[in-house]
């Protein structure tokens, strides 16, 4: 079936049983194109929270559906495919969280939304890379603080912050760790023009190479406003649709990462840098998902309830 035939029918379903489809920067750009709200993991929380559909389509990952049944419990809040995890949440399980937090009592708990729910239950303050800087800094600095689960975005929240009471999970997500340096290096010597966005998640040599480093949203807003007329991109290659239909005069070049093939820095790439838990979702995906309603995020209500705490007090700061 055509790309538009299951546009059609996605609309008719969406209509027919008020349901809203909420879809991430990092999914398939057909995706993003029919997505009713389009946005970082942020925006997509708060736009959970307040939405009166009643069912949620949620073209994303398990830990992003899971937060939007986590603010809206009494709405029906579906996944089109139970295998989109992420290595980052994966990284961080929650009975080894527990006996880490067991170990360090007197420490504020912060932890990123890439977890599951169990982990935000064990949580005082979710995060986000939008408002990770702006929840560490709300706190005295002799605050100690437990951040968790990406090492990465902790390193660097501690190096901008300069805090030292701060302890940080050993977790990755492994896109954006596999990104290479070399091929960063790479580029820049062959388009000097050209300015390197990245994404906190990357490692610290990549970040160190970065003109701008922020959240999905915040590179794709600057990328729009800035003056340059190329860039080097270091993130999840989805985000460059959006990229490119804000300035389509511009160029956006992805990273290749580390497995990629050798060869020129730019055109190596293919597919090397994408997310495969957020590319397992495609439209006919959505549409059977709208169709069955399926598949169902359910929570324990006692855990949905503590993690609901830690997510608020995110929201609300
Ligand atoms: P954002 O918070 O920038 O949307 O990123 C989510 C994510 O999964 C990054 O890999
Ligand atoms: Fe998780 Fe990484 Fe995929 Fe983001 S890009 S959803 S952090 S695995």
């Amino acid at each position: 079936m055509l790309k538009t035939e299951w546009t059609e029918k996605i609309k008719k379903l969406k209509q027919e049983k008020n349901a809203v489809l909420l879809a991430h920067y990092y999914q398939r750009p057909e995706v993003q194109d029919i997505a009713d709200f389009l946005g970082d993991s942020l925006q997509l929380s708060q736009v959970a929270a307040q939405t009166n559909a009643d069912i949620i389509v949620f073209a994303g990952v398990h830990f992003m559906a899971e937060t939007a049944k986590i603010l809206s419990p009494e709405k029906k809040v579906l996944i089109p495919d139970p295998d989109a995890g992420c290595s980052l949440a994966e990284s961080c399980k929650a009975s080894d969280f527990k006996k880490f937090i067991d170990e360090h009592p007197g420490h504020t708990v912060i932890s990123y939304v890439n977890t599951t729910a169990e982990v935000k239950a064990l949580t005082d303050i979710c995060c986000t890379s939008s408002n990770a800087l702006k929840i560490v800094q709300s706190l005295p600095k002799s605050e100690k603080i437990i951040f968790g689960p990406d090492k990465n975005l902790g390193n660097y929240i501690k190096s901008v912050t300069g805090r030292e009471n701060m302890l940080v999970w050993n977790g990755v997500c492994h896109v954006h760790e596999a990104f290479s340096v070399e091929k960063v290096v790479a580029l820049k010597k062959k388009h000097p023009d050209a300015k390197v966005l990245a994404h906190p998640e990357c490692k610290e040599q990549v970040l160190l190479l970065a003109d701008y480093i922020g959240s999905t949203a915040a590179l794709l807003a600057f990328s729009a406003q800035d003056g340059s007329k190329r860039y080097i991109v270091a993130t999840e290659s989805g985000i460059i649709h959006q990229m490119q239909k804000r300035s389509p005069g511009k160029e956006f070049i992805p990273v290749p990462s580390s497995n990629a093939l050798d060869g020129d820095a730019d055109d190596s790439c293919g597919a090397c840098n994408d997310c495969e838990y957020m590319k397992v979702i495609n439209l006919e995906k959505i549409y059977l998902s709208l169709l069955h309603e399926q598949y169902e995020i359910t929570l324990p209500e006692e855990v949905r309830k503590k993690a609901e705490r830690a997510i608020l007090n995110m929201l609300h700061l």
